[in-house]
C-alpha cells in the first residue's frame, strides 16, 4: 500500500476534530447549564435514550468537566492526527469519542448509517491500525533523530536523553494546547460574565430590560425571552394584570423545560410545573426559579 494512502483520511479526521473542539470552546452556549444548546442539556436528553444512560446521567452531574474533556479531547485528537504526533493514541482517542457520540447523540438515528458518528468511529480504525505510518509524521521524525543520535554517540545516557526530549516535546505541545484553550475559555466566559462588559446578572439587581410589549402577550399565553445574564426564561400572562416569569431550566437537573399551556413539562425525566412554577410532578422537588418582572409604560421589563 502506498504510504500516502492514509494521508487524506488523516487530514480530514484531524481537521474535523480540531474544528469541532475549537467550535465548542468558542461557543458561549456550550457550558451554559441552562441553554438548550449546551452540553448539559444534550447529555440529559441523551441519557433518556442511550444504552449507556446511567453513565451519561452520572457525567451529566459534572457537565463542565465533561464538556471540557470532550472539547479539549477533540482538539488534542485533531492536533495529534494532523501533526502525526502519537498518531495511534490520537486515533484511539478519536475512535472512543466518536463511539461515545454514536451511543448517545446518534443512538436514535434510523437507519443507523444516517448518523455521522458511527462512520467517524469506523474511519478512525485504519489510523488506529497503521499508527505513525505514512508521510509528515512528527513521531517518526523524532524517532529518526533519536536513532541518529544513538548512532553518533551510542551511550545509553544519550539515548535516554533523546527519549526524554521526545516525551518533553509531546508534553509541551499538549500543555500549550491546553493552556491556549483554557485562555480562550476563560476569556470567553469573562466576556459573558464581566460586570463591566455586560449588565449585572442577579435577577432583581439588573437595570430593567424590556421583555415584551404588554399588548403583544395574550392572556393565558407564554413567551420565551433571554434574561440580562443570557439565561433562557419564559414570561407568562395568567390574567390581564398579572405577569410571571421563570428560568427555562428544570430544577431537577437543569434540562430545558417546555410550556404545556397550563404550566411546564421537562422532557428529560418528565417533571411538571404549574403556571406558578410549583412542582406538580417529580422527580423535581423545587419550584422553578422566579425572574422578577414589572410593567412600565406598556412594556413588561425585568425588575
Ligand atoms: S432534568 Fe430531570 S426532570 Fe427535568
Amino acid at each position: 500500500m502506498s504510504p500516502w494512502a492514509l494521508l487524506p483520511l488523516r487530514v480530514f479526521l484531524g481537521g474535523t476534530f480540531l474544528y469541532a473542539g475549537l467550535s465548542k470552546i468558542l461557543d458561549s452556549h456550550y457550558l451554559d447549564h441552562t441553554s438548550p444548546l449546551g452540553v448539559h442539556a444534550q447529555m440529559l436528553n441523551a441519557a433518556t435514550t442511550s444504552p449507556i444512560g446511567a453513565l451519561v446521567s452520572f457525567t451529566a452531574e459534572h457537565p463542565t468537566v465533561t464538556g471540557l474533556v470532550i472539547a479539549f479531547g477533540e482538539v488534542a485528537v485533531g492536533l495529534g492526527t494532523l501533526l502525526g504526533l502519537f498518531t495511534r493514541v490520537a486515533a484511539l482517542g478519536g475512535f472512543l469519542l466518536a463511539l461515545s457520540f454514536f451511543l448517545t447523540v446518534s443512538w436514535t438515528t434510523r437507519p443507523y448509517y444516517l448518523g455521522a458518528d458511527i462512520v467517524f468511529a469506523a474511519a478512525w480504525t485504519p489510523l488506529l491500525i497503521a499508527g505513525d505510518a505514512g508521510p509528515f509524521s512528527t513521531t517518526d521524525r523524532l524517532r529518526a533523530a533519536i536513532r541518529r543520535r544513538r548512532q553518533t554517540n551510542p551511550t545509553p545516557e544519550q539515548g535516554n536523553g533523546a527519549e526524554r526530549r521526545t516525551l518533553l516535546w509531546g508534553g509541551l505541545i499538549a500543555a500549550t494546547t491546553a493552556a491556549l484553550g483554557g485562555a480562550v475559555v476563560a476569556l470567553t466566559r469573562r466576556t459573558t460574565t464581566d460586570p463591566k462588559a455586560s449588565p449585572p446578572t442577579a435577577p432583581g439587581t439588573a437595570s430593567p430590560t424590556v421583555i415584551a410589549a404588554v399588548a403583544s402577550v395574550a392572556v393565558g399565553s407564554s413567551t420565551r425571552f433571554t434574561t440580562p445574564n443570557g439565561s433562557a426564561a419564559y414570561l407568562l400572562r395568567p390574567s390581564t394584570d398579572t405577569f410571571l416569569a421563570f428560568l427555562a431550566a428544570c430544577t431537577h437537573q437543569g434540562c430545558p423545560i417546555t410550556p404545556t399551556g397550563s404550566g411546564f413539562r421537562c422532557p428529560c425525566h418528565s417533571s411538571t410545573f404549574d403556571g406558578d412554577g410549583q412542582v406538580t410532578g417529580g422527580p423535581a422537588t423545587k419550584p422553578l426559579t422566579n425572574v422578577p418582572v414589572q410593567v412600565i409604560d406598556g412594556q413588561v421589563t425585568t425588575a
